[in-house]
């Protein structure tokens, strides 16, 4: 007789969808498109439809799917090693720290690996607590405040939803973890107001990713480097999805306040190109005037690990995914089409999209919900506005990614070249037209 479970699954008649639905939670609204293979900026679905990725898998195939040097990567270290524990000396990740310290960061610091942004941000937020107790309040009382920014997204654990600046994330959650303080994001006087003596750091985006593109001001770097200095707190940047090239620079703020020196930096998405695989950097500086212990020693041995977190095969992937990066040039590919995107969508003046912005690769075309609306294209039962248009644009062969309720963004690879920029953006304006609204203006 049959095992049920497998027979099940090779049954054709049972739709992927079906089961998905039976099997899986329905934590995920998912879209209707079940992809089967990828190559470069080209996906493709179970009836062999072939999609243009502008999606990426939400800015993580930095070098557009089954590039050959992953795959190369993953059979070269899949037949050599692919998991040890941490209790062992993993060549790999001091060779991946090496490059992150000293080709990404080239600022002393040091490393910890593990497997996705959320777990990445944990380690900063960890790292924070144990600080705050190392420079406790002038009574003795451990610093444990932490201040977040409005549309942050910081990910899933409790940590993360603890730290993200959205409602709807921590809905039905709580309690969560105290001691954050959202704040609005760019507002330096908010700022300065809310610092104080138990404040033990900052943690931003340089560039909301999830909240709609948002980006920091200079001066609003500025002035977050300017009071933790102050008031020796940690200055903390999630670069999950602003990191490593995506805004067209290793360092995702460099194109914004390149002279900011970050105390940590959280890396995962595209870090591996789509091997699992989260990273954190922490600055080589003491945690307080005189003392000799560095930032980057608080976490000690026992106060922190994870099993798979840069095992062998994630380092291996990793490091040659980054080595492409900087040996192709991407960052200053990414630079390049991402201005070409912004620039193209923003000269088209059309009715239906507010603006584009971006830096890089992370660009976000927020949509004019009022003429989506006032056309019948968009009703508040429909759903959000920016997911109408991504399954529109589905429909149309080109994915893009939503982000909050009227910003849709286009996340490609760092490689991806002109003429697929040039293709995707037809389609999108073909789309857009056909949707209605006002005549183009151009
Ligand atoms: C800025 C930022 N931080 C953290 C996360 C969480 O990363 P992960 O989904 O890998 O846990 C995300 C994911 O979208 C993100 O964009």
């Amino acid at each position: 007789m049959s095992d049920p479970i497998t027979a099940v699954i090779k049954a054709p008649a049972v739709s992927t969808q079906d089961l998905l639905t039976r099997y899986t939670l329905p934590n995920y609204g998912r879209l209707s498109l079940a992809p089967v293979r990828g190559v470069g900026v080209r996906l493709f679905d179970e009836s062999g439809r072939e999609y243009l990725d502008f999606g990426g898998g939400v800015a993580v195939c930095s070098l557009g799917h089954c590039h050959p040097v992953i795959a190369r990567a993953l059979e070269e270290q899949g037949h050599t090693l692919i998991h040890c524990s941490n209790w062992y000396q993993i060549r790999g990740q001091g060779e991946l720290g090496r490059f992150l310290v000293e080709t990404v960061m080239e600022q002393p610091g040091k490393c910890l690996f593990c497997n996705s942004g959320a777990e990445a941000n944990e380690a900063l937020l960890k790292l924070a607590r144990k600080f705050g107790h190392l420079t406790p309040k002038a009574d003795g009382t451990p610093r444990a405040g932490i201040i977040t920014f409005h549309n942050s997204f910081h990910g899933r654990t409790f940590g993360g939803i603890s730290a993200t600046a959205q409602e709807k994330v921590k809905h039905g959650f709580e309690p969560l973890l105290t001691g954050f303080t959202h704040l609005p994001y760019n507002d330096i006087p908010a700022l300065e107001a809310a610092v104080n003596e138990d404040t033990v750091a900052i943690l931003l985006e340089p560039v909301q990713g999830e909240g709609g593109v948002n980006l920091a001001t200079a001066e609003f770097l500025r002035a977050c480097e300017r009071l933790c200095r102050k008031h020796n707190a940690l200055l903390l940047l999630d670069e999950v999805q602003s990191g490593l090239g995506r805004t067209g620079s290793w360092r995702g703020w460099e194109p914004i306040a390149p002279e900011v020196v970050p105390d940590g930096v959280s890396w995962a998405k595209g870090i591996a190109g789509g091997f699992p695989l989260g990273a954190v950097w922490i600055r080589q500086r003491s945690i307080a005037p005189g003392n000799s212990l560095d930032i980057c020693d608080v976490l000690g041995p026992g106060s922190h690990g994870t099993t798979y977190g840069g095992n062998p095969l994630g380092c291996a992937v990793s490091l040659a995914v980054l080595q492409e990066v900087e040996c192709a040039g991407l960052c200053a590919n990414a630079a390049n089409m991402g201005r070409r995107i912004v620039d193209t969508v923003n000269g088209w003046q059309h009715p239906l999209i507010s603006v584009a912005r971006g830096v890089g690769l992370l660009t976000g075309i927020e949509l004019n919900v009022a003429a989506l609306e006032s056309c019948g294209l968009w009703s508040a039962d429909k759903g959000l506005a920016s997911i109408v248009v991504t399954e529109a644009m589905m429909d149309a062969g080109l994915l893009v990614i939503a982000a909050g309720p009227a910003v849709v963004r286009m996340l490609p690879p760092l490689n991806v070249d002109e003429a697929d920029v040039e293709t995707a953006l037809r389609i999108f304006r073909r789309v857009l037209d056909a949707m209605g609204g006002d005549p183009p203006k151009h």
